[in-house]
């Protein structure tokens, strides 16, 4: 089946993306959009090339049912609502065994060059005796930041795609026992994908810190001007707005979604 999606603006996708809470537990998400999610997690920057995460599919019931008893208490709603979780978790044997694979093929075919050091005299007595020496400990450090760059663009290929999403957290050595995970994997994070039971208007803009606050210029601390001109183009582009107040149209809808799916509501206006 074709993908049939409307195409869509990357700045703007940037832009709509949003942890969605709420999902159409009734609307199922095509196979080939799930496939496209799992391919642009695939795709996402591997070090070394070696391709060292994994993401495990949970759609049937009997399978969603065992892992819902097994995720953070907040997120049981979500993952009983979504009709699709996708489990990360990294394997530290792929790193192990996969990139003496993956660096010398990923100099072969010319990603590396000669022009910045590599070669595969380099690559075999250097940098491979060195990267598969690193303890389990660190491996599964710089595997974590591989597998959140596998679900940030899991994410983007979601929101492009029409569907809602959130990452959400859950009892890791359970889950790793629920489905079946090797020795060498470690559950990272999982994601709710659906089609959103709220609208991205109605999530409306996070807040979040000041620019300057957590971008520096050459030293930690020297906070980074913004150019306001930049920001007004990036917010006309729908990339960024004001953060959102929890306004009477958002208490509704919010409630509004809640009720639909029998969870408790909220009474107050400020939180
Ligand atoms: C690695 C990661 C883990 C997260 N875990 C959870 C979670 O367990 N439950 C949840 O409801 N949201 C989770 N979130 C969503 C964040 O809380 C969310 O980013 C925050 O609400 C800001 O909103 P936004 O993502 O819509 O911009 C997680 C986000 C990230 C990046």
């Amino acid at each position: 089946m074709p993908l049939n999606y409307e195409s869509v603006d990357f700045i703007e996708v940037l832009g709509k993306r949003r942890s969605c809470r709420f999902y159409d537990p009734e609307r199922a998400v095509e196979p080939e959009k799930t496939q496209a999610i799992c391919q642009a997690a695939r795709n996402a920057s591997h070090m070394g090339n070696a391709n060292c995460i994994t993401v495990t599919i949970v759609e049937a019931q009997e399978t969603k049912d065992k892992f819902t008893e097994i995720v953070s208490a907040f997120n049981i709603p979500m993952a009983k609502m979504a009709p699709v979780s996708l489990v990360f978790a990294l394997d530290r044997d792929l790193w192990y065994n996969g990139l003496p694979k993956g660096l010398p093929a990923l100099f072969k075919m010319g990603g590396v060059n000669p022009s910045h050091g590599w070669s595969m005299d380099n690559i075999e007595n250097t940098t491979l005796p060195r990267l598969t020496t690193f303890p389990p400990e660190i491996v599964a450090y710089l595997l974590s930041c591989e597998t959140g760059m596998a679900m940030a663009s899991a994410q983007l290929m979601a929101t492009a795609l029409g569907l809602g999403s959130c990452c959400y957290a859950g009892q890791g050595p359970k889950i790793a026992e629920v489905l079946g995970f090797r020795e060498s994997m470690q559950f990272v994070w999982a994601m709710a994908i659906g089609y959103p039971g709220e609208s991205v208007e109605s999530m409306g803009w996070r807040p979040r810190s000041p620019y300057g606050d957590i971008i520096y210029k050459e030293k930690c601390g020297v906070p980074a001007v913004a150019d306001p001109g930049v920001d007004a183009e990036l917010t006309a582009l729908g990339m960024m707005g004001e953060a959102s107040a929890l306004t009477p149209e958002r208490l509704a809808a919010v409630n509004k979604a809640a009720e639909a799916m029998g969870l408790p509501t909220r009474t107050d206006e400020n939180g």
